[in-house]
């Protein structure tokens, strides 16, 4: 077997699209770019091109942002 053949039949795996992850001050937790979020109970959740995740606690839809950091004055 030559190299091209080896090489086909192992093809390198493409690279995976570059997430950016940007800390928000006194906010959330935003990604740039398209995730599967786990969720505890096993389900997957497509999400993109941006979505926010909560720093402060007080989300009533964690893991993702609903703006309540604003009202509590979240600081960090
Ligand atoms: S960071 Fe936005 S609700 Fe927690």
């Amino acid at each position: 077997m030559n190299a091209n053949e080896q090489e086909n039949q192992n093809p390198t795996p493409p690279e995976p699209p570059k997430i950016a992850c940007e800390v928000r001050e006194n906010g959330s937790l935003l990604i740039h770019g398209m995730i599967d979020v786990t969720m505890p109970d096993g389900t997957v959740v497509s999400k993109g091109p941006r979505t926010s995740f909560c720093r402060c606690g007080a989300s009533a839809n964690k893991p993702f942002c609903d703006g309540a950091h604003k009202t509590i004055g979240f600081q960090g």
